[in-house]
C-alpha cells in the first residue's frame, strides 16, 4: 500500500426532504447566489420550485444561469464568469448532474483567475491542477453518475475545437451536496443506465492498478461494483422505488470521492479515451465508457491477468477452472458486456453510429498534453487507436 493523504471536505446531506435545507446551507457563504442548472428537467420535476422556495426563505439574492447541456460547454462557462464578476456572486449553487456541477466548478475558479490567465488555455488545455482560488460551490444532485458532487474533477467541452478536457484540484471540491434520491424518479431509463455505467467505470478505473497488497480497497471496490450491478437493473424496472435509487446515489458518490483509491494508483485510460469520443461525437459519457472499457480490458489484460482473474471471480462469480486464465478473463468481459446490454448501453462504436473515420485523429488528440495515458499499462497513440478498433 502506497503512502497517502485523504481529504474530502464536502458535507453530504442525504435523503428524503433534504432539499429544504439548501437555503440555510447556502446562507453560510454569503447572500448573492448564482443558481446554475441544465436544460429544464428541474423545472418539470419540481426540484427548481423546492430549491428556490428554500433560497427565498433564507433571504438570499439569486441570479440564474440555466442552459447547461450534457458535455458542458466552455461558452456558457465564459458567460457565467462574466456574471459572477459583474454581480459579485458569493456562492455558486449547481442544481443538476455532473455537467451542471462541472460547469459551476469552471465558473467558480474561472471567476477568481488573475488578469491575463484564461480558464481554457491555461487550465483545461494544460491539465493544470494548481487552481489556487475559487468561489464556494454548493450542489443539489439530481442524477447519480459523475460523482462530481464531491470529486476534485471538472470536465468541460470546447465545442468549437471538438475537445473535452479535465482539471482536478482539491480547491474546487463542493462545500456541500444535497442528495435526495427521490429527485431521480424522473430520470429517463437511458440516463439512469448511463449513470450506472459511469459509476461502475469509476470503480473499475480504481480497481485496475499495479499496486499489490491493498486488500481493503479491493474488497470495498468489489462490493461497490456488485452493488451497481445488482441495483441498476432494479432501478430501471422500478424507477420510483426509493431503495434502489438511494443505493445507486450513494454508491455514485463513494465511487468517485477518492476514498476507494487510497494507497494505489488507478488507471484512468478508459476515461481519457472516452473523453475524445464525447468531445468529437457528443455521446453521453456513460455510454462511451460502456463501449471503451471492454475494449481496453481486451487490449491490456495480459499486463497482469491475475488482477482480471480476481475481478472475474469476485465481481462476476466466474467459476471456471482458474488454470484457464484466458477463459476466465473472457467470461468476465462477456458478463460485463451482457450487463451493459441488459441496461440498454451500447458496447460497440457501431451501436452508437460511430465509424472508423476519426479513430486515428482521436488517438492523436487524446495524447495532447500527456506523455502517455493510463497507469495499469502505459498507452500511446498507436495503442489507443487499437483500442478504438477493438471497439468497432
Ligand atoms: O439538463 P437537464 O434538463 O437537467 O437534463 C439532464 C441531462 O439531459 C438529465 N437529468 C439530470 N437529472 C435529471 C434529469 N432528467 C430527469 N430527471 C432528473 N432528475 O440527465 C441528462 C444528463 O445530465 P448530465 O449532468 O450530463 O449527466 P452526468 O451526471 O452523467 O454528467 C456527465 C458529465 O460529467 C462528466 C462527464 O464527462 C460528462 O461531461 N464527468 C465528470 C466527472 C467529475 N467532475 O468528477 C467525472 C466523470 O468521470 C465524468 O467525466
Ligand atoms: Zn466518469
Amino acid at each position: 500500500m502506497l503512502n497517502f493523504t485523504y481529504y474530502n471536505p464536502t458535507r453530504i446531506i442525504f435523503g428524503k426532504g433534504t432539499i429544504s435545507q439548501v437555503g440555510s446551507q447556502a446562507a453560510g457563504f454569503g447572500t448573492k447566489v448564482l443558481l446554475h442548472y441544465g436544460s429544464g428537467s428541474i423545472k418539470k420535476n419540481g426540484v427548481y420550485d423546492q430549491v428556490t422556495a428554500s433560497l427565498k426563505a433564507a433571504g438570499l439574492n439569486v441570479i440564474e444561469l440555466g442552459g447547461v447541456v450534457p458535455n458542458p460547454r466552455l461558452s456558457l462557462v465564459r458567460e457565467g464568469i462574466e456574471i459572477c464578476k459583474r454581480e459579485g456572486i458569493e456562492l455558486i449553487l449547481a442544481v443538476g448532474g455532473g455537467s451542471v456541477i462541472d460547469s459551476a466548478k469552471a465558473i467558480g475558479f474561472g471567476s477568481c483567475l488573475p488578469e491575463g490567465e484564461d480558464v481554457w488555455d491555461d487550465y483545461y488545455m494544460k491539465g493544470d491542477c494548481t487552481v489556487k482560488e475559487t468561489l464556494p460551490l454548493g450542489v443539489v444532485l439530481t442524477i447519480p453518475a459523475a460523482g462530481s458532487e464531491s470529486s476534485t474533477g471538472t470536465v468541460i467541452t470546447n465545442a468549437e475545437k471538438g475537445l473535452k478536457r479535465a482539471v482536478n484540484s482539491e480547491t474546487i471540491v463542493a462545500k456541500f451536496a444535497i442528495m435526495d434520491p427521490e429527485t431521480n424518479y424522473t430520470l429517463p431509463a437511458y440516463q439512469t443506465a448511463c449513470g450506472a455505467s459511469d459509476i461502475l467505470a469509476h470503480l473499475q478505473e480504481r480497481y485496475f492498478t499495479m499496486e499489490q497488497h491493498n486488500d481493503l480497497s479491493d474488497r470495498l471496490l468489489e462490493s461497490a461494483m456488485r452493488n451497481v450491478i445488482a441495483n441498476a437493473p432494479l432501478a430501471l424496472r422500478h424507477p420510483k422505488e426509493y431503495r434502489y435509487r438511494a443505493e445507486l446515489m450513494w454508491t455514485g458518490t463513494i465511487a468517485h470521492n477518492n476514498l476507494l483509491d487510497r494507497g494505489r494508483i488507478g488507471d484512468w485510460a478508459s476515461h481519457d479515451i472516452e473523453h475524445e469520443l464525447s468531445g468529437m461525437y457528443d455521446i453521453a459519457h456513460g455510454a462511451g465508457l460502456a463501449i471503451i472499457f471492454p475494449a481496453w480490458m481486451k487490449y491490456v489484460h495480459n499486463t497482469n491477468i491475475d488482477r482480471f482473474i480476481q475481478y472475474a471471480i469476485r465481481v462476476w462469480d466466474v467459476s471456471l477452472p482458474v488454470e484457464d486464465k484466458e477463459g476466465v478473463f473472457t467470461a468476465a468481459v462477456d458478463r460485463l458486456e451482457a450487463f451493459y446490454r441488459s441496461i440498454g448501453m451500447p458496447v460497440r462504436l457501431s451501436e452508437a453510429d460511430i465509424g472508423p473515420e476519426n479513430l486515428r485523429k482521436m488517438a492523436e488528440t487524446a495524447m495532447i498534453g500527456s506523455s502517455h495515458l493510463g497507469n495499469f499499462k502505459k498507452l500511446y497513440a498507436d495503442d489507443i487507436e487499437k483500442i478504438y478498433r477493438l471497439a468497432l
